[in-house]
């Protein structure tokens, strides 16, 4: 028997940190052969919180995409207390820009600028309302005011943050279009479920693939990630809504790298997937009978594009069930990054047949 092949519009990656300067050299062609467009995540060490610096970082990622290539950076802003209302308008008359960023301060890698009360942005957040700039929102929620302990618990950050400031924002700006990213637990899913129109919600290759149990075993121990990944019912309410064809939910890698010394030194939060991504997605949704049925598709190529208002790319991606080892980390340069799967072995791999894609997604593999 033949292995089964199935060829995708090229998707867009609706979450992603390229990281900046020489790192772009390897995060940037990487991202352009399984992606078209992508939404840059804009918590450098400097975040991007103003239209010069977005603009700059847009070049040095447009700089890196190799040649012959069609790739758009969907850029982001930061809101930080920097963020003004003319930034906004700017953003919107650019093009450029797809939305705002809201980090609750300190939840995760670069966020100390982020804000913890959304009262500081009404103005932000009514500007973006009436221009139609997304909110993404790192949705976690640090501290609780009412109890002696204050740090609220790793894995109820995502629930506290959805209990105690969604309805806020839904309240007061009801036409706010707003992306929860990366939504890691059932209590999530049931949000997203029973919201309006203008909310959505991405959901990674890692929340999908892993549960907490995975931390601690050898491949697990660069595992640690923002939000922290959870139990087995959380990973079964987020396969469920990913592959029912649940318009409001898609993909958003949230690939993070961080190096091999940061993780072992600082254990920093953030995995890099980009290369292994979408064979991922595809194994999941493979498994739970969701390819033959559009579902995936739905999830990969077009729900995400609905949402942002973009068009479908025509583009086209073709993947096959055949075995993808993946390499246990990715060298560049003086940079080691560990892989999101170590050295194991997953059913799908890309088809040869793609012109600007292959096995070797990448180089230098060990
Ligand atoms: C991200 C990073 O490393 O920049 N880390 C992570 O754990 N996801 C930041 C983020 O999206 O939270
Ligand atoms: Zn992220």
């Amino acid at each position: 028997m033949e292995n089964k092949v199935i060829t995708i519009p090229k998707p867009n990656d609706y979450h992603i940190h390229l990281r900046d300067n020489e790192l772009l050299g390897f995060t940037v062609p990487v991202c352009c052969k399984n992606y078209r467009k992508a939404t840059v995540m804009p918590n450098l060490e400097k975040p991007v919180d103003n239209m010069s610096d977005l603009i700059e970082y847009r070049n040095r990622i447009l700089n890196n995409v190799p040649l012959g290539m069609n790739f758009e950076p969907l850029m982001t802003l930061y809101i930080t207390k920097n963020l003004t209302i003319n930034t906004l308008i700017d953003a919107k008359n650019s093009g450029l820009v797809v939305g705002c960023k809201l980090y609750p301060a300190n939840a995760t890698t670069n966020s100390s600028y982020g804000i913890s009360d959304i009262n500081q942005i009404n103005d932000i957040l009514k500007t973006m309302e009436d221009l139609g700039l997304i909110l993404l929102i790192h949705g976690e929620q640090l501290n609780d005011e009412n109890d002696e302990y204050g740090e609220i618990d790793i894995i109820d950050r995502e629930k506290e943050f959805i209990i105690n400031t969604m309805p806020k924002l839904i309240t007061k700006y009801p036409n706010l279009k707003i992306v929860l990213e990366h939504i890691s637990s059932e209590f999530a899913v049931k949000y997203i479920e029973n919201s309006s129109d203008n909310i959505a919600a991405t959901i990674t290759p890692h929340h999908l693939y892993y549960t907490i149990n995975d931390i601690f075993t050898k491949t697990g121990k660069y595992l640690n990630c923002c939000p922290v990944i959870k139990g087995r019912n959380d990973r079964k309410a987020l396969i469920r809504i990913a592959t029912s064809g649940f318009p409001r939910v898609f993909i958003g890698t949230d690939s993070a790298p961080h190096t091999i010394q940061q993780k072992q030194e600082n254990n920093n939060a953030g995995i890099f997937n980009t290369p292994e991504s979408l064979l991922i997605y595809l194994e999941i949704f493979d498994k739970y009978d969701s390819i033959d049925n559009g579902n995936f598709e739905k999830f990969i190529s077009t729900n995400g594009a609905k949402f942002y208002g973009l068009p479908i790319n025509d583009e086209k991606l073709s993947f096959i069930k055949t075995n993808y080892q993946s390499p246990n980390q990715y060298n560049y340069n003086n940079f080691i990054i560990p892989s999101m799967l170590g050295d194991n072995t997953i059913s799908w791999n890309y088809n040869n047949n793609n012109n600007n894609n292959n096995n070797n997604n990448n180089n230098n593999n060990e």
